[in-house]
């Protein structure tokens, strides 16, 4: 899967796909990561991507046309791709979504808004919007990175022999949460391990794990 990152700032990204499985994931060419700098698409000597917004307020808006043509510059690598906004305004992102995502038969171009936002008429080149969270960051490339680990890590052959993405947290629909977990020592600072999980039982285990499955109380 090759998935084209439209964005101001590509070296926020090197952390992140540069190591552990979405690195792994790179090595083993399941997918490649490609950066398309808006920048190169801005306007004029000072190659300017924002401007005020129309009626006023605050801040500085994405112009359409660099956001466009980055878009367009990433079709031509890949005509299929699905183009992804991650936006306060979008869908709440979940994992159905990761899953349609990396079953999808093609690529993705993610664009990483900036400043206060975008022109809104970009959205008409735009597939999915997303929304990770009630909460306002400071630009798109946290939100992608969010969703490329989290599509990256369904592709066959990234997490190797583990099953783990088929049996943890949210696998069976959205409201499935994973069960905890333990490892050794089996008594720490005097807690120990549920017993059950030391029979061997299977179907006991497995019945503990389910009733066991639910979000922590904050
Ligand atoms: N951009 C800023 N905040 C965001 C959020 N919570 N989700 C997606 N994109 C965003």
């Amino acid at each position: 899967m090759k998935i084209q990152i439209i964005t101001l700032f590509p070296d926020m990204f090197t952390g992140v796909l540069q190591n552990s499985m979405l690195w792994r994931a790179q090595d083993r060419g399941i997918v490649s990561y490609e950066y398309v700098n808006l920048r190169d698409f801005g306007k004029g000597p000072r190659r300017q991507v924002d401007d005020t917004p129309y009626g006023g307020g605050d801040g500085m808006l994405l112009r359409p046309e660099p956001i466009v043509a980055s878009i367009e510059t990433a079709k031509q690598n890949d005509p299929g791709a699905l183009v992804i906004l991650p936006t306060p305004r979008g869908e709440t992102y979940k994992q159905s979504h990761a899953k349609r995502l990396a079953a999808n038969n093609h690529g993705l171009i993610i664009i990483c808004p900036r400043y206060e936002g975008y022109d809104e008429r970009i959205i008409k080149w735009v597939d999915h919007s997303y929304c990770i969270g009630n909460y306002v960051l400071t630009g798109g490339e946290l939100p992608a990175m969010v969703i490329i680990d989290s599509v990256v890590r369904l592709l066959p052959g990234v997490l190797g022999g583990e099953n783990s993405a088929e049996i943890e947290s949210f696998q069976a629909d959205d409201q499935t949460i994973e069960f905890p977990q333990y490892t050794r020592p089996e008594t720490f600072e005097g807690e120990s391990v549920p017993p059950v999980l030391l029979t061997g039982n299977h179907a006991e285990i497995a019945a503990w794990r389910k009733s066991h499955s639910h979000k922590d109380q904050a």
